[in-house]
């Protein structure tokens, strides 16, 4: 008999997703539809625009998403999920009206799945079977989410560390717009990333550097951040009085700092495990933020530096990393293989806790 294969959508946010992902591990197909473009002008997310693109876009990605796979959904689909929540309550209404429609019209069983669960077990979708191993801590990085977690299964999370005001991936997007640099693919954090990559370290002007917010803490805090960075601009008399050098300066101080705050949670949350006897050996760092190559970096050079050679780093690949319809799919799998299923009426959980 075929593996299990689903068909899984995603709408929690601005990105229109539909993938058929199998139980064997096989991506079939992943499709994307970005919105970047119409939120730009907004400086955000604008629901009302996201939900209209979402209502456009979801038949075509599903459409794609079979074709791409070459499959029928009749015949071939064992199952379909799709993203409960965390997430805005309008866009996530898509995805699962779409899902649960389908599914019902076609008589197959149907999966509400945790958004950022999903980014948490991508990893042991695309790093293979014993990596990472349970019990392992998960980074989720991203636009909605900074949160530390210890996975104990592929159902129990527990939450070691969140963010008291907003999430890294938005301080990186404020700082972005601040510093007005053009939005590319990976929106205006990987806008950024590549920012600084440009930057000559040698001749960068004297920015101070920013600040560790609470340190000793197991919460992460982002606001005051970007608030400095906001500061720093309004003092020079705006962004347009700065050259380049000391705009590519600010940069770099915010993502050194934003990374800084990263590992000394990590190295936190690591201490607080040995020191409840549990044996860590893989750290996942997940959602958007995580294709970040300079924080990867730096997080790998912490764990060496504090003497935690055999604690390894897990990043699924950057494609994986920001908001898929893949992740989801696997995420259902083992419900779905334990006939575990929801009904047709389940409601959404825009607020929905990990
Ligand atoms: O996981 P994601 O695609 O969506 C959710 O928020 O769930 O994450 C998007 C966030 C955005 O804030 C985006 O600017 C940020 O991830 N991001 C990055 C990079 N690529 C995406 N931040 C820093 N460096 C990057 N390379
Ligand atoms: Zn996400």
């Amino acid at each position: 008999r075929r593996p299990f294969t689903v068909l899984a959508v995603e709408s929690s946010a601005d990105d229109t997703c539909a993938a058929v992902v199998r139980s064997n591990r096989e991506i079939l197909s992943n499709v994307v539809i970005k919105q970047n473009h119409l939120h730009e002008s907004y400086g955000g997310i604008h629901p009302m625009i996201a939900i209209e693109a979402h209502q456009q876009n979801m038949p075509l990605a599903v459409q794609r998403a079979l074709r791409d796979a070459n499959v029928d959904i009749t015949r071939d689909i064992d199952g379909i999920a799709f993203t409960r929540g965390p997430g805005i309550g309008g866009c996530l209404s898509v995805g699962s009206n779409a899902a649960k429609t389908l599914a019902s019209a076609l008589n197959k069983p149907v999966v509400g799945v945790h958004h950022m669960q999903a980014h948490a077990l991508t990893s042991v979708l695309t790093s293979g079977p014993d990596v990472p191993r349970f019990p392992f801590l998960t980074l989720l990085v991203s636009g909605g989410h900074t949160l530390l977690l210890l996975a104990t299964s592929e159902k129990s999370f527990r939450a070691l560390a969140t963010t008291r005001d907003e999430s890294i991936g938005r301080a990186f997007d404020k700082v972005s717009r601040m510093l007005e640099l053009k939005w590319s693919t990976g929106g205006p954090g990987a806008a950024l990333e590549k920012f600084c990559e440009a930057a000559p370290t040698s001749t960068l002007p004297g920015v101070p550097a920013l600040p560790l917010p609470m340190p000793k803490k197991l919460a992460f805090s982002y606001a005051a951040l970007h608030s400095h960075v906001e500061r720093y601009i309004h003092a020079c008399g705006g962004s347009q009085n700065l050259d380049l050098p000391t705009r590519q300066a600010l940069a770099c101080a915010f993502q050194t700092a934003a990374a800084a705050q990263l590992e000394e949670k990590l190295l936190l949350a690591i201490e607080w495990c040995n020191a409840n006897a549990i044996r860590v050996g893989h750290v996942v760092v997940s959602g958007g933020v995580a294709s970040n190559i300079f924080i990867r970096k730096r997080l790998e050079a912490c764990l060496t530096i504090a003497g935690e050679e055999q604690i390894s780093l897990v990043c699924p690949p950057p494609h994986l990393c920001t908001d898929n319809a893949v992740m989801i799919g696997w995420a259902s799998m083992t419900r779905f293989l334990q006939g575990d299923h929801d009904e047709y009426t389940i409601g959404l959980r825009p607020k929905w806790n990990i």
